[in-house]
């Protein structure tokens, strides 16, 4: 496996690939690895002839006051799961490398980055979606990997391939959790013994909303309320919203008819973490 630092490295070695006629796969990341990423590279093994994980914390997706600065970083570690799964590149360029000092380009998705984590974090998906386009522009990729863990992350990217005609395929993966059901996240680590404990809340709720969606249940305010309900039993949690969203456009559905995106974010102490499930 090979470590590719710049720009310049990672388009000369695509070149040579595509030449081959060989399919490339490319598993975006920000790092700090855990099995939820390792099922989206191992997919992305078993799909394309040759594959590459970014990893890249990539600031203009974080605006200020978020946790940049404190992201969690151990790239020897992800070099060795990227090498154990079968990667056969690793783009890990720095900031400056992407970006420089002369950066005046955005990519923007309207309507769907303003609801669910967008109201508060209205920067983020056009942080998301340019670092995105770079990524599928240098690694020439057929096929892009996203787990279904960051929903609107992968709604959006959907909409932004496909209104603007990207030449790749979006591929959705399921969440991996831990054995009491928390999703899997490299934030998880900021939490406490106290507060990894009260974190299974937000699975928990999740699963009596899906629970009553599958016994018949078709008002989506009655499984939201249940959610809510749940959640606000544990003390260390405080709502950051609880949604249940049409999950093509990710407008709020009163009747569940179609297919829907029930998606919450907590805060468990000051970590807010995100969950869902699609039904
Ligand atoms: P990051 O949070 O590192 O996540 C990279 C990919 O791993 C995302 O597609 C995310 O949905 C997936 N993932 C994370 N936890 C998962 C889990 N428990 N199960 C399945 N998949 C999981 O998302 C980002 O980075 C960034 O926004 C990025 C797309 C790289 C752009 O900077």
């Amino acid at each position: 496996m090979i470590v590719l630092n710049t720009k310049t490295q990672i388009k000369e070695t695509v070149r040579e690939i595509k030449k081959k006629g060989a399919t490339i796969g490319l598993v975006p990341t920000m790092g700090y690895l855990h099995e939820g990423h390792g099922s989206l590279i191992k997919r992305a093994v078993e799909e394309n002839d040759y594959v590459i994980v970014s990893d890249f914390v990539n600031p203009i997706q974080f605006a200020a006051g978020e946790d940049l600065e404190s992201y969690p970083r151990d790239f020897e570690a992800d070099k060795k799961l990227c090498e154990e799964l079968g990667a056969d590149a690793i783009f890990y360029p720095d900031p400056e490398e992407m970006y420089g000092d002369t950066f005046l380009s955005h990519v923007g998705v309207y309507e769907i980055t303003t609801v669910l984590c967008g109201k508060t974090r209205p920067t983020h998906f056009s942080g998301v979606c340019t670092v995105l386009t770079k990524l599928f522009h240098l690694s020439m990729a057929d096929r892009a990997y996203f787990g279904q863990k960051d929903a609107q992350q992968l709604a959006v990217v959907r909409r932004m391939v496909n209104d603007l005609d990207f030449n790749i395929e979006i591929i959705g993966c399921p969440i991996i959790r831990e054995e009491d059901g928390l999703a899997k996240s490299s934030r998880n680590t900021y939490l406490s013994a106290d507060e990894r404990k009260a974190a299974v809340v937000l699975s928990k709720a999740l699963k009596e909303g899906k629970e009553l969606i599958d016994g018949g249940e078709r008002d989506a305010s009655k499984v939201k309320d249940t959610i809510v309900s749940v959640i606000e039993k544990e003390p260390l949690a405080k709502i950051d919203y609880v949604e249940v969203v049409d999950w093509d456009t990710l407008t709020e559905v009163s009747s569940i008819d179609g297919p829907v995106l029930a998606a919450v974010a907590v805060y468990i102490g000051k970590t807010r973490l995100i969950d869902n499930f699609i039904k």
